[in-house]
């Protein structure tokens, strides 16, 4: 069996996506850039800064404003995602995860999660699952969003376990990515992503048996 498993958060462990996207879409719109749900699918995996690069990109925005006022754009976006983040709980854990994490644990397979969200810390208190990972990799010492695999890496190096011997899990394509060129086996959920070792459409059909089998299948 693999040595450990590693999670992405926003879209596998809880639905942080949209809420996101609402905050980024109000920063946006008070500088007279529109932005609709097409753009977040590319905004998945990628850090706070790299987002604002990318929104302002595609508003043709990126030489109006220097760096301080990008700093104060992405701490104005974070502080509406924050605040957006006051009613989370438990209840907005994605189907499947949590009977997921604790037959992992029951399987003495170490879990780890891998979010360039600088905001993890405080969403997995607040789902009450931080007891749940063995080690959370700190986004504010990554130099590289995702496709960029060092995110996934630093969790490997954290839970003492070689990329080859780990599953992770993700919902974005650079993610996928990420998972992929770490050297570990990649499960995609969501539609519409490629290039992913296994497929589900959603963390509803995501449990140790199914993982298990899909070890053994690569394995064999
Ligand atoms: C995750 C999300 C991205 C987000 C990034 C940084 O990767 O998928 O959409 O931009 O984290 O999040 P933060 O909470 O640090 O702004
Ligand atoms: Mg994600």
């Amino acid at each position: 069996k693999p040595e450990a498993v590693i999670f992405d958060l926003d879209g596998v462990v809880t639905d942080t996506a949209h809420l996101h996207f609402l905050a980024w879409r109000q920063v946006a719109g008070e500088i007279g850039i529109e932005i609709d749900e097409r753009i977040n699918e590319q905004l998945k995996g990628i850090s706070r800064m790299d987002s604002l690069a990318r929104i302002l990109r595609s508003g043709g925005a990126e030489l109006r404003f220097d760096s301080q006022a990008k700093i104060k754009l992405a701490e104005r976006k974070n502080a509406l995602y924050v605040a957006s983040l006051q009613h989370l709980d438990p209840a907005a854990i994605l189907p499947g995860i949590a009977a997921l994490l604790e037959e992992l644990h029951h399987q003495h397979i170490r879990v780890g999660l891998a979010s360039v969200s600088l905001n993890a810390p405080r969403i997995l208190q607040a789902l009450r699952l931080k007891g749940q990972f063995d080690f959370c990799a700190d986004a504010s010492q990554i130099e590289h969003s995702k496709p960029d695999p060092e995110i996934f890496l630093a969790a490997c190096a954290g839970l003492g376990v070689e990329p080859a011997r780990c599953i992770g899990i993700e919902d974005a394509q650079a993610g996928i990515e990420a998972i992929n060129a770490s050297g570990m086996l990649s499960v995609g959920v969501g539609s519409g992503l490629e290039h992913a070792d296994l497929l589900l459409p959603t963390t509803a059909e995501l449990n140790w048996p199914l993982l298990q089998t899909f070890w053994l299948t690569k394995h064999s």
